[in-house]
This record gives C-alpha cells, structure tokens and sequence, in this order.
C-alpha cells in the first residue's frame, strides 16, 4: 500500500450542471491510499487519519502540492509530434505540406518506436495519463503505440488511420485493406490489459464511400469499440466534404449514413454545426471533443464550449498534438478558458479541470473507471506544484479559495507545474 498526501479536489457531480464550486471536494491536507499491486485506489481521506489507519503503507508527502488524477488527452495524433509548430497553414496545406509527409515515414516500425517512445515522455512529463491517438495508416504504427503504452502500464486508446483518397500515392490504404488490417489490429490489441483499439476513418474527405461503409461494418461487428475521426473543423473543410457526398444532409449525416454515429464517437473539433447536427449528435450520444489549441494554431473556430454542455452534449478535451501546438493539457485547459472568455462565455477553473478529467473520461466511456479520485477507480494521478513559476507563486500566494490558488497554474503553468505522475499507483 501507498499513501500518497497532498491537497486533492475531488469531482463529485458535473461542474457545468449546477454550481461550479459546490461540484467538487477540497481538502488542504489530505491523502490517497493506493494498492500498488492492483494499481487501483482504495480510500481518499483526512491525512492524519489515513496515516493513523494505514500506518503499515509507503508515504509519498507532496507537501502543499495539489493531487488531481491523471491528464485525459481525448483527441491526439502521436505521429505528429516532431511536426508539432510548423508555421502559416490553414488544414488542408498543413495536411499536405507537414502532416503527410511525416506520418509517411512511420512504415518503418523502427521510426515509429522512436516516436512513440518520446510522445509517451512528453505526455507522461506533462501529467497526461490517458491517450486517445491517432496512429497512421500503417499497422506498424499502431503496433509502436501500443506496446510501448503497455511497458509503461498505461490506460491508452488508438488505432490504425484509414485514408483512401484525397492523400499521397505512399499513405493511402484501400476499402478492403482497411477493414482487414483493423480487424486484425483490433484483435490483436482490444482489451489487452489497459489497451483500447479505436476504430479510424481519418475523415470524411479521405476516405471513398466503401471505406466509410466497411469501417461502419467493423464497428457494428465490434461494438465495444470507440470509433474517432473529424468533424467540422474548417469552413473550406465542410465545403469540399460536402462537394464529394452531395446526397448527404450535412457532415455528421456523411458519417450517420455509414453506420459511424453512435454513442462511442468521438468527434474531434465540432466547432461549424448546424442546428439540425446538434440535435443528432446530442440524440445519439456521440462525443465531441474540443482541441482549443489546434483551433487557435490552424484557425480553424471557436468551438460553443457553453452552449454545447447546456445541451447536453457529451464533450472531452484534447491537444489535438500536432495540429494543437501543446503536449501539455495545462495550456489546452487555458487555451479552453481563453476561447469561452472570446465567446463571452467565461468558464471556471472547476469547468476546466473536470473537462481534463472526469468529462474526457465520461466522453471515452470510462467514467466509471479513470478520471476521478475515488475509491475503485484505477490510481492514475497527477500532482501539481501550485507555485511552480516565481509568476505563479506570486499571484497563487494571494488566493484565498482553492479556486484562486490553481488558476494561475493552469494559465500559466507548464510540465514545471508537474510535481508527480503516477501510472496505475507507480511514479513514473
Ligand atoms: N483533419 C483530418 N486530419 C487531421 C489532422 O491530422 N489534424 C487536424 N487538426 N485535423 C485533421
Ligand atoms: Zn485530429
């Protein structure tokens, strides 16, 4: 047993359903008992009380630090990483001119090992704990992600891109090859310890009508999987999808007609909606997943954080690694922040962390078991230095809520702001 102590806020309820404030748990000296050999938390309490009954267990004291648990990343493409900030594109030029030509090269399972191995430090060092990646078209990408996810003990998401048309000669798979490769991923690496496989239509554009309508059949024959692509992302984006599927309604109809809009769809951007799209998104159960950073960096929108969530509408929060230009899901929270205050709709730091939390976790399907500080959910954690900046430390040093005092981090804070990750009860 390991006792971890520190300051925790715990989420009780949804933050957007009532009073941000009353939807979480604060205590300034508390603890986390942990059993590392399940990886699971037993109990959170008081820690005096906890060292009193737990007096046989391993302490890890983080002081005044702030024990939170572990990133949700709902939305990322790995392959990305070492194109992360490539400057003055819009999609469809960044696609073709940065995008494409790196994930080409991850054919070569040697390469995609590499990178896998850096993303997985980065996020780790950043306090992410969960991924919901995007892998390339090749199996062998798929293969990297994974197994280097499973050394580390990591609760991850991924799968294999699928791409058609509308992409170079070199990162075009076909209908069939598509279908078969995920099939076999899938069954190779679906429910292996910690380890999801999403099925990946990339997006609309690059996948022809048979590829979109084969990949519905793998999902309704896999029905416990997630399904991931992009939806509404640019304005030029939504033109082009619909010039290619003229009889479909809208673009989450391109997707609702081929079987791939369900609950367990995870719809990354969803910022250009139509009413009727809202409706049907909501009426299904699908996932949006907003990407601030990305939206910002590509130019893409503004995503209706507010309106959405007033609706019901289930949302995660993602990096969107390498279209957003941050591993680090403190940034993205004050990239989400900064696009509320742009849309008058200012959210509270409540909003925010329970997004990078629970929210991401509920919109994965795994609110019962990551993404809260509770009894029985797995031990994946972060611990935040609230002081982690002389910038921060002065104006966290004045707070006189909780509120207040993490604020400052997650505007201005960075991997500095990492105190401790722990995967599955271990520090990494
Ligand atoms: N739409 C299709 N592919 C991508 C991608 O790799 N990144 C982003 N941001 N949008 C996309
Ligand atoms: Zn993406």
């Amino acid at each position: 047993m390991k006792l971890i102590l520190g300051q925790t806020l715990s989420f009780l309820s949804d933050p957007f359903a009532g009073d941000p404030e009353a939807s979480a748990l604060w205590d300034r000296r508390s603890g986390v008992v942990v059993d590392d050999t399940t990886g699971t938390i037993v109990e959170i309490g008081p820690a005096d009380t906890l060292k009193r009954l737990w007096s046989n267990a391993v302490v890890e004291d983080h002081g005044d630090a702030l024990i939170l648990p572990g990133f949700i990343d709902a939305h990322a493409h790995y392959p990305q990483t070492g194109i992360i900030a490539s400057w003055g594109k819009r999609l469809i030029d960044w696609l073709n001119t940065y995008t494409f030509p790196e994930e080409a090269r991850f054919g070569d399972a040697g390469y995609a090992a590499e990178v896998a191995s850096r993303y997985f430090d980065l996020v780790l060092s950043n306090g992410t704990t969960t991924t919901v990646s995007f892998c390339t078209i090749h199996p062998e990408s798929v293969g990297a992600y994974f197994a280097e996810a499973q050394k580390r003990g990591m609760r991850v998401f991924g799968g294999k891109t699928c791409m058609d048309r509308n992409a170079p000669d070199d990162l075009r798979d076909t209908a069939q090859s598509a279908y078969d490769d995920s099939k076999r991923l899938l069954a190779r690496w679906h429910g292996q310890g910690r380890l999801s496989y999403v099925i990946t239509p990339r997006f609309a554009p690059t996948s022809t009508p048979e590829q979109l309508e084969a990949l519905g059949s793998l999902w309704a024959e896999n029905p416990t999987c997630l399904m991931q692509t992009h939806l509404s992302e640019q304005t030029e984006e939504i033109e082009w999808v619909m010039g290619m599927f003229p009889e479909a309604t809208d673009y989450t109809d391109i997707y609702d007609r081929f079987g791939l809009l369900r609950e367990g769809a995870l719809m990354g951007h969803a910022i250009h909606l139509s009413a009727r799209e809202r409706a049907r998104l909501k009426e299904v159960g699908a996932s949006l997943i907003h990407c601030p950073t990305s939206n910002t960096f590509i130019g893409s929108g503004l995503f209706d954080m507010a309106g959405l969530r007033a609706e019901g509408q289930k949302v995660g929060l993602a990096t969107d690694t390498g279209g957003g230009s941050s591993f680090s899901m403190l940034r993205t929270m004050a990239a989400t922040y900064e696009i509320g205050q742009l849309r008058g709709t200012p959210l509270h730091p409540a909003h925010l962390l329970w997004l990078a939390t629970a929210g991401s976790a509920e919109a994965i399907g795994m609110g019962q078991t990551i993404g809260r500080l509770a009894p029985d959910y797995e031990a994946d954690l972060v611990v935040l230095d609230l002081a982690s900046t002389p910038g921060i430390e002065q104006r966290a040093g004045r707070a006189e809520t909780i509120w207040e005092q993490v604020f400052p981090t997650i505007m201005m804070g960075d991997d500095r702001a990492v105190a401790a990750t722990y995967v599955a009860g271990q520090r990494v």
